[in-house]
């Protein structure tokens, strides 16, 4: 069988992870589409790609051969480029979050079963070394029933940019509750992704006007762009299994330092994955680990799991696990019903931080 053929459709900052994995797993990275000409260019310079197009419809009709795109743009544009592609009969990889909405998300699953292609997401996070050794506890019965968890992606200053795409409802669905889903993705893997029931959330504006609260990456800001969209947000989510979820993300909040983790209470076991950021608070010097917590022989104990440094943070081992799995060598790690799940908590929380009410989540 030869090489599947995939074509990248963003150049942005997460192309390099998509190329590296789709890479790692034996694909071949033929085409990119970008209207930005140049970063288009600079992205396939010196990684033998040799097909530059403007947009996916031009890269799909020259490229016949093409098996997969990935879609790594601004949110809004997730929907109808993942569309677009999948009626075109391709395999689709898209970046986080899934889409705008839950009702955007409900059009992007039809479209997949029409299709009969696999349509996954990059929850980079299930990827990561921590997250997989974790699951092996839970699936092998270690952990018993997970009854609640906390999941946190506290930044204390990291607002990627102001007045660009992601300060921008319009194109990015909000702030950090949609632009930072990963620590409830993982949770919610955890917990075996139970039917949410009710949720009651709060969402903050402050410090969206304060250049001290800026990341240390992200994109430049805008002199004249918007920024409305929320700074953080504090929820719970209840589970019709009777589980329940702490929820906390922000881009700018009083906190120590960046915190991202998922800590879980179950029957049998507890349990910690973490990623602790440094003060620069970039991936690379960042440390990460992860724990369970149990009772043996009377005695409280405390295991720390010793796992393999990912500083891609599962980004290039999510990306390869697509390949792997449209070759039929491995399981996607995610799915897109999980997806509308997720999406549909994500609108609960909107809509129970701007009215104040609990939301029952149908
Ligand atoms: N998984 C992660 O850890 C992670 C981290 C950062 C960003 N992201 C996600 O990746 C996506 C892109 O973010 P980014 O930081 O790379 O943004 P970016 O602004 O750096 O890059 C986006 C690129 O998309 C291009 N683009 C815009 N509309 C397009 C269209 N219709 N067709 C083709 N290209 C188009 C832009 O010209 C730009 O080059 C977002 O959905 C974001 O949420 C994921």
């Amino acid at each position: 069988m030869s090489n599947l053929k995939v074509g990248i459709v963003g150049a942005g900052g997460m192309a390099f992870y998509h190329y590296e994995g789709f890479k790692r797993a034996g694909a071949e990275v033929i085409a990119i589409a970008d209207p930005d000409r140049k970063r288009a260019l600079s992205f396939a310079e010196g990684r033998g790609i040799s097909g530059i197009y403007k947009t996916l419809g031009e890269m799909i009709k020259a490229c016949p051969g093409l098996d997969a795109v990935s879609v790594i743009t601004p949110n809004k544009f997730h929907k109808p480029l993942v569309i677009e592609a999948l009626e075109s009969g391709k395999h689709v990889y898209c970046e986080k979050p899934p889409a705008l909405n839950a009702a955007e998300m409900a059009e992007m699953l039809t479209a997949s079963q029409k299709a009969k292609k696999l349509l996954m997401f990059d929850f980079n996070n299930r990827a990561r070394p921590e997250a997989q050794a974790i699951i092996k506890y839970i699936k092998k019965g270690r952990v018993g029933t997970i009854n609640s968890a906390q999941a946190s992606w506290i930044r204390r200053a990291g607002i990627p940019g102001f007045g660009g795409w992601f300060t921008t409802k319009a194109l990015s669905g909000g702030g950090p509750v949609i632009d930072l889903p990963h620590m409830l993705d993982l949770a919610l893997y955890f917990m075996g992704y139970p039917e949410p029931d009710y949720l009651l959330g709060t969402a903050y504006y402050d410090f969206m006007d304060n250049k001290a609260f800026k990341g240390p990456w992200g994109i430049p800001d805008a002199a004249r762009g918007i920024t409305d969209v929320e700074s953080s947000c504090h929820a719970m989510v209840t589970f019709k299994t009777g589980q329940s979820l702490m929820v906390r993300s922000s881009w700018a909040e009083m906190n120590e330092r960046e915190m991202v983790s998922v800590t879980f209470q179950g029957t049998k076991a507890g349990g910690k994955v973490e990623r602790l950021f440094g003060i620069d608070g970039i991936d690379e010097t960042s440390i990460d680990s992860c724990r369970i917590f149990t009772e043996e022989y009377g005695n409280q104990v405390n295991q720390d799991i010793k796992t393999e440094k990912d500083e891609s943070m599962g980004r290039i081992g999510n990306a390869s696990n697509f390949i792997l799995s449209i070759n039929g060598k491995a399981e996607p790690l995610n799915k897109p019903e999980e997806a509308l799940v997720l999406m549909k908590i994500i609108d609960a929380m909107y809509k129970s931080a701007s009215s104040r009410k609990p939301v029952q989540i149908k």
